[in-house]
Formats: structure tokens, C-alpha cells, sequence
């Protein structure tokens, strides 16, 4: 081959590696000033653009999705994630986690407490006597150092945060990464990664609140949770230990149901939940990657699939919403106004000890990938 062969050989070689991105200018990340917290550390937030012009606004205070917008069975896009529209609100008012990455610990941990090689440790009881997501000051209400990054995959952010030996009452200086990346194939996936000094316990989830109408409850929203078993509670919403089957109760999601179908029905664990607040045991495959649930809005034709590596995910139906919180465009977020689907290890695992561990050890890694995925359904309730 000739030199000039040779380097157009690089040069067509170099342009392939740079991937579809090089090729298309609709790929967009923008970094902008959203405001300053109460100590005066500047936040941004982060603007990501796909090539089907979805849009996924991301700050860098508690890792916050700020808002999702995607397209509807006719192309309108549609903000279809609960907030505010300002730093202000979350610094203000976040009690319900809207849109936050959680640590360390997500959901609850029974009377704050636990035991690790023998010691006990002792967290805030924030939640009546119980320890929820992360404690007083979890990763939620934290800044985290941003970046924006570009993959094959998509336009991102990456987020890292070091949580101090003892913070929160965990063990262990621990180093988070999460990174979140907007694909073309409308997907949100989110990459967490972490590492430990001492022994401790981890447990991240994402706590989006989702409404795929953008408006109103999320009521007619028909659900599907790929799972045979759950956790039941008690009144405190802490796992009882028993590991039950969905069969023959309103918790069977195994079929597409209508989330407000059998909510009201006089069944002990809704009672415990005000509505659906529990942890589903995931019916795992061999791929990486489970499809964990699936919702469909009818009226819109949104879908939203979440696929994870995670074991559990807690359905919770936005029963805690009361309307006394106004969030973005002047919207009052009444009762289940919007569900979070979380991906993640079950509730109270440290005290459970034939629930998977949540045991994180130094030399090792903590891996999870979750991936929030929209698509449109041709026609209705199909
Ligand atoms: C989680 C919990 C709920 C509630 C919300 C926040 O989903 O399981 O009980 O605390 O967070 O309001």
C-alpha cells in the first residue's frame, strides 16, 4: 500500500473511532450557574441533549435529575419528572428526595442501627425510629464535583463525592462516582461506582419521581414489575424478613395493571404503605441487565422501562405527596402525583443477614448500572 493509501486509511479509521457523535451537532451538553447553596458553594446545573432532541437537566447539588423531557405518542415533549425549577426549592424543601441520588444508605435501616464485625454502629433515626436514606445529611443535600463527559454511548455528567470516614455515623472514607448518560435510544442510564476504606455497608439508589402524563396523578399509569416476591413490612415500613410471593395479592404487577386498580383495597401491607412503598425481589435472568418494570401512560403513549443490575426495587406510589409542596411551572404536587421506581439492595439488609449483602470491603468495588429508558407505545393501552 502506497503512504497516501496508508493515511487515508488512518484518517477514514480515526473518523470511525470517534463514533456517531463526531458525525451529528444535535448532541448537546451545557454547563450552567444554577445558583449557590447556604455555605455559598456555587452549583451548576447541566443541560444533555440527545440526537431525538430528548432533554435530561442534571445539578450537581445531591445529583439531582432536575427534569426529563420526552416525546409523546405525537412528538410533544413533555417534562415528565417532579422538582422545582430552582435551587432555591431543593435547598428549601427536598423532604421528598425529588430526582436525588441516595447514600449512603437508600431506604431504611430498623431503629438506625447496625452491627459490623462485631461493633455497632449507630445512624440518625430521621424516619419515626428508623434510619431513611442516608440520614440527616445524605448524598442528596450534598455537592458533588461535576464533569461533563462524551462516550460512544452519549453525552453525560460524571459526578464523584468523597464521603468521610464516619459521616453520617458509616464507617469507611468512601469514593463515589456516579455517572449519569442521555443516549440516542432515549434512555437515562445511570453508572455508579464506589469504593471503601474500612469495611462498610453501600446501598445507592436514584429517587426520580415520575409522572409520564406530566399532569394530574399517576393513577391510570398501567405497571409491570418483573417479580414473583416481595418484602412484606411492618407498620414501619421495615422488611419483616419473610420473602413472599406477589401471587393473589394487589402487589402482583406480573401483568400490566393499572397502579390505582387495587390501591384502596383493604390489604394489610398497602394499609403499612398508605399505598405501595415496598421492595420487589427481581426475577433475575443471566443478561447484566434485568428489565426490572415497565409503565405505560395510555393517554400519552409514554413508556418508561428501567433495567438494572440491582436484586430489589422499591415501588413506592407518592402516597407521602400532599399537596403542600408546589413544584416546577407552578404545579401543586397532590397525592401520587408521581412513583419512584428505585433499583436497589433490599431494605434493612445490614439486619437481615439471608437478604444480599450490602457488605462493601476495602479492595473491593461497588458496581451498579441502572438504566431509566423512554419509548412511545403506537396506540392506546397496547
Ligand atoms: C422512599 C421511601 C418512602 C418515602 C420516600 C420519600 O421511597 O420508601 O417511604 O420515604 O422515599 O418520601
Amino acid at each position: 500500500m502506497t503512504r497516501r493509501a496508508w493515511g487515508k486509511c488512518l484518517l477514514i479509521l480515526f473518523w470511525m473511532s470517534m463514533g456517531p457523535m463526531a458525525a451529528d451537532a444535535a448532541q448537546k451538553i451545557t454547563r450552567q450557574r444554577f445558583g449557590r447553596t447556604a455555605e455559598g458553594i456555587p452549583v451548576d446545573l447541566f443541560t444533555l441533549t440527545n440526537r431525538n432532541g430528548m432533554e435530561v437537566k442534571i445539578t450537581n447539588y445531591g445529583g439531582i435529575v432536575v427534569s426529563v423531557k420526552v416525546p409523546d405518542r405525537n412528538g410533544t415533549l413533555g417534562d415528565v419528572v417532579l422538582g422545582y425549577d430552582t435551587l432555591e426549592g431543593y435547598l428549601k424543601d427536598n423532604r421528598p428526595y425529588f430526582g436525588a441520588i441516595i447514600g449512603r444508605y437508600a431506604n431504611r435501616i430498623a431503629k438506625g442501627r447496625f452491627t459490623l464485625d462485631g461493633r455497632e454502629y449507630r445512624l440518625a433515626q430521621n424516619d419515626g425510629e428508623n434510619h431513611l436514606h442516608g440520614g440527616i445529611k445524605g448524598f442528596d443535600k450534598v455537592v458533588w464535583k461535576a464533569s461533563p463527559v462524551r462516550t460512544r454511548q452519549g453525552v453525560g455528567v460524571r459526578l464523584t463525592y468523597r464521603s468521610r470516614d464516619g459521616e453520617e455515623g458509616y464507617p469507611g472514607t468512601v469514593l463515589v462516582t456516579v455517572t449519569y448518560t442521555l443516549t440516542d435510544a432515549n434512555e437515562l442510564r445511570i453508572d455508579y461506582l464506589a469504593r471503601t476504606t474500612k469495611k462498610t455497608i453501600l446501598n445507592l439508589t436514584h429517587h426520580s419521581y415520575f409522572n409520564l402524563a406530566g399532569t394530574g396523578d399517576i393513577l391510570e399509569h398501567r405497571l409491570r414489575i418483573n417479580a414473583d416476591l416481595f418484602t412484606p413490612v411492618d407498620r414501619t415500613l421495615i422488611p419483616t424478613g419473610e420473602i413472599r410471593s406477589v401471587k393473589g395479592t394487589p402487589l402482583d404487577f406480573t401483568r400490566p395493571t393499572p397502579i390505582g386498580a387495587r390501591i384502596e383495597q383493604k390489604d394489610e401491607q398497602l394499609l403499612f404503605g398508605h399505598g405501595y412503598d415496598h421492595n420487589w425481589v427481581l426475577n433475575k435472568s443471566d443478561a447484566p441487565l434485568t428489565l426490572a418494570a415497565r409503565v405505560e401512560e395510555p393517554r400519552t403513549g409514554r413508556v418508561l422501562e428501567v433495567y438494572t443490575t440491582e436484586p430489589g426495587l422499591q415501588f413506592y406510589s407518592g402516597n407521602f405527596l400532599d399537596g403542600s409542596i408546589t413544584g416546577k411551572a407552578n404545579r401543586v404536587y397532590g397525592r401520587r402525583a408521581g412513583f419512584c421506581l428505585e433499583a436497589q439492595h433490599f431494605p434493612d439488609s445490614p439486619n437481615k443477614p439471608h437478604f444480599p449483602s450490602v457488605v462493601l470491603s476495602p479492595g473491593q468495588q461497588y458496581r451498579q448500572t441502572t438504566v431509566y429508558k423512554f419509548s412511545v407505545s403506537p396506540s392506546p393501552g397496547q
